[in-house]
C-alpha cells in the first residue's frame, strides 16, 4: 500500500507556488478553482500584502507536498472555519499530481479542520470532481450558475426609470462604506457568503486595481439606502461582471433591482464591453427570472458538495 500524501500548513513562502498551481489548474481545467474570496485570502499570506487586523481570522490554509520533498507544493486546500459549525472551503490538486491521493488527502485534513460539516466549492461541475465526491462520500447540495449576454455597440437594452421618490447616484469610498455593508447584510440575509461581508471584505474590493466606484450605483429613498449594483471589469478585460447586485427586503418586488440592473449594463456597455456575466445561485428563482429577461442565458455550473452529516 502507498503512503498516505503528506498534508502541512501553508507557509508565506509557499504563496507563490500555490498561486502558479492555481492558475496551471485553471488553464488545463478551463475554469479557475478558487473563488474571487478564496483568491484574496490567498494572497493576504504572502509577506508583502499583510495589513494587520485584516488577515481572514479562522480561515486554514493546508498544502500537499511530494513525498520526501516537503518544498514541493502538489495541491491546496483553503477552509474558512470562522462560521461555527458551517465550514467551507476549496480544494485544488496541480494537474501534474492528480490520481495520486493529493484530493484525498487534502480533503481529509479539512474535514479534520472543519470539525464537523464542511461545504466544498468545485467549480466548473467537472467529472473528475464529482468522482471525487462520490468516492468520499459527499452530496452535491448547492448550484451556482454563471450567466453571460452578449453586450457591444448595438446592444438593445430596455428602457429604465427608478420609482417616483427613488433616486440613483454612485458610491463614495468611506462615506458610504457603513451604510453599504448594512444594506449588503439586510439583502444578502440568507446567503451564506455574502450575507457576511465585513469591513475589510469591502477595504480589501475597494484596494483592487479594478475597483471603480463609477461602475457601483446605489439607490436612495427617503434619505437610506434601498439597492445597489456594483458592477466590475477587470483592467484590460471586455468583459463585465454584475458583480453584486441587492435591493432593501421593504422595496423587493417593485422593479428596483431590473431599474439597477439596467443601469449597470449601460454603462459597462458605454465602457466598451462585449459581454457582460454574474454568478447566481440556481434556487434564487427571482434573481434567475431578472436575467433571463434581461437576456442572460446560463453559461456554466459551479457546484457546492457537503460532507460530514
Ligand atoms: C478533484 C481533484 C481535487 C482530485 O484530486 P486528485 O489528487 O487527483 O484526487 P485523488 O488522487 O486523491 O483521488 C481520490 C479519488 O477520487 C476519485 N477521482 C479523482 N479524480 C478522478 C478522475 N479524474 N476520474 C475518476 N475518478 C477520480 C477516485 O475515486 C480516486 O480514488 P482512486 O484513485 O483510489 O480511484 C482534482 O482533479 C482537481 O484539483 N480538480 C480541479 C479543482 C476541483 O474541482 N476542486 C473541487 C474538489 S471537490
Amino acid at each position: 500500500m502507498t503512503a498516505a500524501v503528506p498534508v502541512r500548513a501553508v507557509a508565506a513562502a509557499d504563496v507563490a507556488a500555490v498561486e502558479a498551481l492555481v492558475a496551471e489548474a485553471a488553464a488545463e481545467d478551463g475554469t479557475g478553482p478558487l473563488s474571487e474570496d478564496g483568491a484574496l485570502r490567498l494572497r493576504a499570506l504572502a509577506p508583502a500584502e499583510v495589513v494587520p487586523g485584516e488577515l481572514a481570522a479562522g480561515v486554514v490554509h493546508l498544502v500537499s507536498t511530494a513525498h520526501g520533498a516537503p518544498g514541493t507544493v502538489t495541491g491546496y486546500v483553503q477552509v474558512d472555519t470562522s462560521a461555527p459549525g458551517d465550514a467551507s472551503g476549496e480544494l485544488v490538486v496541480s494537474p501534474r499530481h492528480r490520481r495520486g491521493g493529493a484530493g484525498r488527502a487534502l480533503l481529509g485534513a479539512a474535514r479534520a479542520a472543519a470539525g464537523g460539516p464542511l461545504r466544498l466549492w468545485a467549480h466548473g461541475d467537472l467529472p473528475p470532481a464529482r468522482a471525487l465526491a462520490a468516492a468520499a462520500g459527499l452530496r452535491r447540495v448547492r448550484e451556482l450558475s454563471r450567466m453571460a449576454r452578449p453586450l457591444g455597440a448595438g446592444a438593445q437594452l430596455p428602457p429604465a426609470e427608478p420609482p417616483a421618490g427613488t433616486a440613483l447616484r454612485t458610491f463614495r469610498p468611506g462615506a458610504d462604506d457603513a451604510a453599504w455593508l448594512a444594506l449588503n447584510a439586510a439583502a444578502f440575509a440568507h446567503h451564506p457568503e455574502q450575507g457576511r461581508w465585513s469591513t475589510a471584505d469591502l477595504l480589501a474590493r475597494q484596494r483592487e486595481p479594478w475597483f471603480d466606484p463609477a461602475g457601483f450605483f446605489l439607490a436612495e429613498a427617503d434619505g437610506a439606502l434601498v439597492g445597489f449594483h456594483w458592477t466590475k471589469v477587470e483592467p484590460g478585460s471586455r468583459t463585465g461582471e454584475v458583480y453584486v447586485l441587492g435591493v432593501a427586503p421593504g422595496r423587493a418586488g417593485r422593479g428596483l433591482g431590473r431599474v439597477l440592473a439596467v443601469a449597470g449594463l449601460r454603462h459597462l456597455a458605454a465602457r466598451g464591453c462585449a459581454e457582460v456575466d454574474l454568478y447566481v445561485d440556481g434556487d434564487n428563482a427571482a434573481a434567475v427570472r431578472l436575467y433571463s429577461g434581461l437576456g442572460f442565458a446560463r453559461a456554466a455550473l459551479d457546484v457546492q458538495y457537503r460532507s460530514g452529516d
